[in-house]
C-alpha cells in the first residue's frame, strides 16, 4: 500500500492512454473509475514491466499513492471535476496535489485553486492537448498552479509530454489558473487555423476547381515546406481518404454545420474582458455559428446569387500565391493568440514566460508547427515582446507576402465566397499597422452624443465639446 508514483481518475480514454504511457515510462500508476469494466479491463495491461492497478473504490484508490499524492482527474470539464474533488477529499492529506487534466474553464480553476488550497491540497490545471494519441505517446502539457509542489510531476510530467529536439514539451506555465489559460488559447488559436485551412480548401474548390487529388497534393507539398504543421499535414490525409460505402471522398460526404465544445468561444469572450483583439479567432467561432443555420443558409442561396468572377481558369501562380497568403495569415493567428497571452498574464498575475509557451506548444498538440521555433526565438530576443508582429525577423518575411495576401483576400471577395479568417486577419494586420486611426471620430461621436469628453493631440488635458 502506498507505493504507486500517480493516480488518474476517470479511465476514459485519455486516462487510459495517459496512464499507459506513464506505465511504460516505469512509473507504477493506480486508475480510479466509477465503471467496473473500465478498472478491471484496465489490470489486464499490467505485466512485468507495467505496474498498473484499477479500481473502483475512492479510498483503495487514494491509499495506493505514495505521499504526497499526485493525482491527476481526467474528467469532462464542468459538474463532474467538482463531484470527483469532493468524492477525493476526504481522503485526501495536506500537501497532496490534484491536477485537472481536462479543458477546464480557467475560473473554475480559480474557484477549485482556492477552495482546495484552504485545506492545503494544491490544486492544478493542467490543458492537455495530442487527443488520444497525444495522451499514449506524447502530449503538450500545460501545467498551471504551485511551483514547488510542481517538482513532484515534473520527473513524471517531462517522462511522457512529446520530445522536440530532446526538450519535453511541458513545463510550468505560472500560478492558479495560468494552465487552463494558456490551453484555452491553444484551442483559439487551433479554431482559426482550422477555419483558415476551411477557407484555403473552398476557394481553390470552388473558386479554381480544384480536384480532391489536387488539393491533397497542395497541402501535401505545403507541409513539406515552411508552412509544416500538424493541421496541414491531417487536411492532406483527411482530403485522401476514401469512403467505404460509396468510393467517394469520405470529406465531401459529411455534414457541413459544426459542432464545438466551447474553448473557442471562450477565448473570444474573454480576450473581450481583457481588451485583447484576437479577430481572427472571433471568426473562427462565428463560422462554426453561422454552420449551425443550414437551412436558412439553404434558403439564402436561392435568394442571393453572385456572378462576379464566374472564371474558374487558374493563374500560374495560384498555388504559390495561397501558399504565401496563408503563411502571412498563419503568423498573424498565433501573434493575435499569444498578444492575448502577454496581456493575460499581467491582468491575472500569472507571470507566462511566452518563449515557453512556444517552446512546449512546437510537439504534441494540435497547433504544432515548424513556425513555433521561429516564435520562441523572437521571445528569446525579447522576453518583453507584446506582439509576434513587432519581431524584426517575422516583420521581414511578412513584408515578403503581404500582396500575396490582398491577393487572396480579393479573390475571396470577386467571387463571393467567405474568407472570413482570413479577411478579418488581414484587417488585424492593417490596423496593427496603422500608426494612426480614425477612432478619433468615434471619440468627437462619443462627446457630441454623450458628453463622453476626449483627449486631444496637441495639448494636454479631457476636453468637452459644446458640438
Ligand atoms: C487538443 C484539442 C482538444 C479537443 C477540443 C476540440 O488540444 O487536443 O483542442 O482539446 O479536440 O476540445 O474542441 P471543439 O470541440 O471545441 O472543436
Amino acid at each position: 500500500m502506498g507505493n504507486f508514483d500517480f493516480g488518474i481518475v476517470g479511465l476514459g480514454v485519455m486516462g487510459r492512454n495517459l496512464l499507459l504511457n506513464m506505465a511504460d515510462h516505469n512509473f507504477s500508476v493506480a486508475g480510479l473509475d466509477l465503471d467496473a469494466e473500465k478498472a478491471a479491463s484496465l489490470e489486464n495491461e499490467a505485466d512485468e514491466k507495467h505496474e498498473i492497478k484499477g479500481t473502483t473504490d475512492a479510498k483503495e484508490f487514494i491509499q495506493l499513492i505514495k505521499k504526497p499524492r499526485a493525482i491527476m482527474l481526467l474528467v469532462p470539464a464542468g459538474k463532474p471535476v467538482d463531484s470527483v474533488i469532493n468524492s477525493l477529499l476526504p481522503h485526501l492529506e495536506e500537501g497532496d496535489i490534484v491536477v485537472d487534466g481536462g479543458n477546464s474553464y480557467f475560473e473554475d480553476t480559480n474557484r477549485r485553486v482556492a477552495d482546495l488550497n484552504a485545506k492545503g491540497i494544491n490544486y492544478f490545471g493542467m490543458g492537455i492537448s495530442g487527443g488520444e494519441k497525444g495522451a499514449r505517446f506524447g502530449p503538450s502539457m500545460m501545467p498551471g498552479g504551485n511551483e514547488n509542489a510542481y517538482e513532484r510531476l515534473r520527473p513524471i510530467f517531462e517522462a511522457v509530454a512529446a520530445k522536440v529536439d530532446g526538450e519535453p514539451c511541458v513545463t510550468y506555465l505560472g500560478r492558479s489558473s495560468a494552465g487552463n489559460y494558456v490551453k484555452m488559447v491553444h484551442n483559439g488559436i487551433e479554431y482559426a487555423i482550422m477555419q483558415l485551412i476551411a477557407e484555403t480548401y473552398d476557394v481553390l474548390k470552388r473558386g479554381f476547381n480544384f480536384s480532391d487529388n489536387e488539393l491533397q497534393e497542395v497541402f501535401e507539398s505545403w507541409n513539406n515546406s515552411e508552412l509544416q504543421s500538424y493541421l496541414v499535414e491531417i487536411t492532406a490525409a483527411i482530403l485522401k481518404k476514401e469512403d467505404d460505402l460509396t468510393g467517394k471522398r469520405l470529406v465531401s460526404l459529411i455534414s457541413d454545420t459544426a459542432k464545438s465544445k466551447g474553448t473557442g468561444k471562450w477565448t473570444s469572450q474573454n480576450a473581450m474582458e481583457i481588451q485583447a483583439p484576437v479577430p481572427s479567432i472571433d471568426l473562427a467561432v462565428t463560422m462554426r455559428d453561422i454552420s449551425k443555420y443550414k437551412e436558412e443558409r439553404v434558403k439564402a442561396a436561392s435568394l442571393y446569387s453572385w456572378d462576379g468572377d464566374t472564371n474558374n481558369s487558374r493563374q500560374q501562380n495560384v498555388v504559390a500565391l495561397f501558399k504565401d497568403a496563408f503563411y502571412f495569415a498563419m503568423i498573424n493567428i498565433y501573434a493575435q493568440g499569444m498578444a492575448q497571452l502577454s496581456i493575460a498574464s499581467k491582468e491575472f498575475d500569472y507571470g507566462l514566460n511566452l518563449e515557453e509557451v512556444a517552446k512546449i506548444w512546437r510537439g504534441g498538440c494540435i497547433i504544432r508547427a515548424a513556425v513555433l521555433e521561429d516564435f520562441r526565438n523572437a521571445y528569446k530576443n525579447n522576453k518583453e515582446l507584446p506582439n509576434l508582429l513587432l519581431d524584426k525577423d517575422l516583420s521581414k518575411r511578412l513584408n515578403l507576402k503581404q500582396r500575396a495576401m490582398r491577393e487572396v483576400v480579393k479573390t475571396g471577395i470577386d467571387k463571393g465566397i467567405p474568407m472570413s479568417v482570413y479577411s478579418a486577419t488581414l484587417s488585424y494586420f492593417d490596423a496593427y499597422r496603422s500608426a494612426t486611426l480614425p477612432t478619433n471620430l468615434i471619440q468627437a461621436q462619443r462627446d457630441y452624443f454623450g458628453a463622453h469628453k476626449y483627449e486631444r493631440i496637441d495639448r494636454e488635458g479631457i476636453f468637452h465639446t459644446e458640438w
